[in-house]
């Protein structure tokens, strides 16, 4: 801070006028001269004393340097000069294709509610991710949680910023404590049950609302909003969603299932496209309705980014959205100072991230998801897997048990054939022979 009183700027408005003046004046008598002398030095002491004292006095300089500058300097200068205001080029931080080229700060999301048992892969998800560290500034919400996530990641922060590697180390971090009430229970039959649906949405856009709005500064290009409960992804996803440099760009969603169930399948239906269908069923719903995707009560008959997946397609390829998924997204901080959220409320029969994709594109930006592009949620068995899976459990047990019971009871035939071959010695003689 120092260093922008030390620059001639401030202080230039004292040496000029009498310098200047100087040449015009006749030159001074001996007796004239020492006062002036004696005058410099009063000057040059008063001078350096008032140094000092700004020195000593950091909440005075703000208040003394403007007068002096006063019109000397241009007024964004000047700002730059005073330490309670900050100026800002927002035309800095627009957000580019190459943003870990040029530097660009993205702000990184995580609203967390009893997640302790996901934050180490979360975290080693973050270390490692290949955008430059001291560029991510992260965000956590930690809301409605019963379990110890806060200790949790307050550790887990800890750690990774105390990495004596340095290019471990993350910019600002920031951490949220605020509950909104999420009355559901977070087991997963209930969190996916339909009913509870709208409300659950709602409630989801408030807490990422407050974090984002609590979080985003001037500094930030790109806002990177990614889910604790995410298995598997590419450790370059920051750089590979920025490449597209569109306003608004998420990855397709699926998870692993037990080979059972088929191996894999589409997780998040929330990244869609509109159909006609679905526009006629939001004309006759009423105003406070809630359309939420992947349900039976709500047949929209919508192009999935999710069903659209082939594994071997082109990962680059680009498809519009209309409605998108939060588990993963990645957006120009331009969009949300635009104005455009999540909304809490019925926005075109939408709420939280399908409502943010219909906002974003209501204003004209570009939404678009990857279809061949994909990382992996977590598999959390539901109640009827979790049934499934222990009778099929107790199915294997049977068969083991019977064919334990089929053992038992061929060795004990065996004996029996054996004893009754020594009682009978001919049947004796006649296996001695076949075997
Ligand atoms: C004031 O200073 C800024 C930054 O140095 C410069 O970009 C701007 O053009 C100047 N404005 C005027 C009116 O001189
Ligand atoms: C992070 O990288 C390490 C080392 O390559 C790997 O063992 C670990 O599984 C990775 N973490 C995740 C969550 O993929
Ligand atoms: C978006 O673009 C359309 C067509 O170009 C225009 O009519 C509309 O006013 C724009 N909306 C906003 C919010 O800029």
């Amino acid at each position: 801070m120092n260093r922008h009183y030390a620059s001639p700027k401030g202080h230039s408005a004292f040496p000029f006028p009498i310098a200047s003046n100087r040449s015009f004046q006749p030159r001074p008598q001996p007796a004239f001269r020492r006062r002036r002398q004696l005058f410099h030095r009063f000057l040059l002491l008063g001078g350096i004393s008032f140094l000092l004292f700004l020195l000593i006095f950091p909440s005075w300089r703000a208040a003394i340097l403007p007068a002096i500058s006063l019109g000397l300097v241009n007024h964004s200068e000047e700002l730059h000069h005073l330490q309670t205001v900050r100026y800002f080029d927002l035309s800095e931080v627009q957000g580019t294709e190459k943003g870990w080229e040029r530097g660009e700060r993205v702000l990184m999301l995580t609203p967390l509610r009893d997640a302790s048992s996901h934050l180490p892969m979360f975290f080693s998800h973050l270390r490692n991710l290949t955008y430059p560290h001291n560029l991510i500034d992260l965000a956590f919400l930690v809301s409605d949680s019963r379990d110890d996530t806060m200790e949790m990641l307050s550790r887990m922060l800890q750690e990774v910023q105390d990495d004596p590697d340095p290019k471990m180390n993350f910019g600002e971090i920031s951490v949220i404590q605020k509950d909104f009430g999420q009355k559901v229970q977070q087991d997963v039959e209930s969190r996916h049950g339909f009913e509870a649906q709208a409300s659950r949405r709602k409630l989801m856009a408030q807490a990422r609302n407050w974090l984002l709005s609590a979080t985003l500064r001037p500094t930030h290009s790109w806002v990177y909003w990614r889910d604790a409960d995410v298995e598997t992804a590419p450790t370059t996803i920051i750089e590979d969603l920025m490449r597209h440099n569109k306003d608004v760009t998420v990855p397709n969603v699926w998870r692993p299932l037990p080979d059972w169930l088929g191996g894999e399948q589409p997780y998040d239906l929330n990244s869609w496209q509109e159909s006609e269908t679905a526009l006629a069923l939001a004309d006759s719903l009423d105003e406070d309705a809630v359309i939420v995707e992947g349900y039976a009560e709500y047949a929209t008959w919508r192009p999935h980014l999710a069903y659209l997946r082939d594994p071997y397609g082109d990962p680059d390829m680009e498809m519009e959205l209309d409605g998108i998924g939060g588990v993963s997204i990645l957006a120009k901080a331009r969009v949300f100072r635009s104005g455009v959220h999540f909304p809490a409320f019925s926005f075109e029969k939408h709420a939280e991230t399908e409502g943010f994709g219909k906002m974003a594109r209501r204003m004209n930006f570009s939404v678009v998801g990857l279809p061949h592009y994909t990382i992996w949620h977590l598999y959390e068995p539901s109640l009827d897997d979790l049934r499934h899976m222990e009778e099929m459990d107790r199915e294997r047990e049977a068969r083991e048990e019977e064919e334990r019971q089929r053992q038992y009871q061929e060795q004990e035939k065996g004996h029996d054939d054996a004893k009754s071959g020594r009682s009978s010695g001919s049947d004796a003689g006649s296996s001695e022979k076949s075997g």
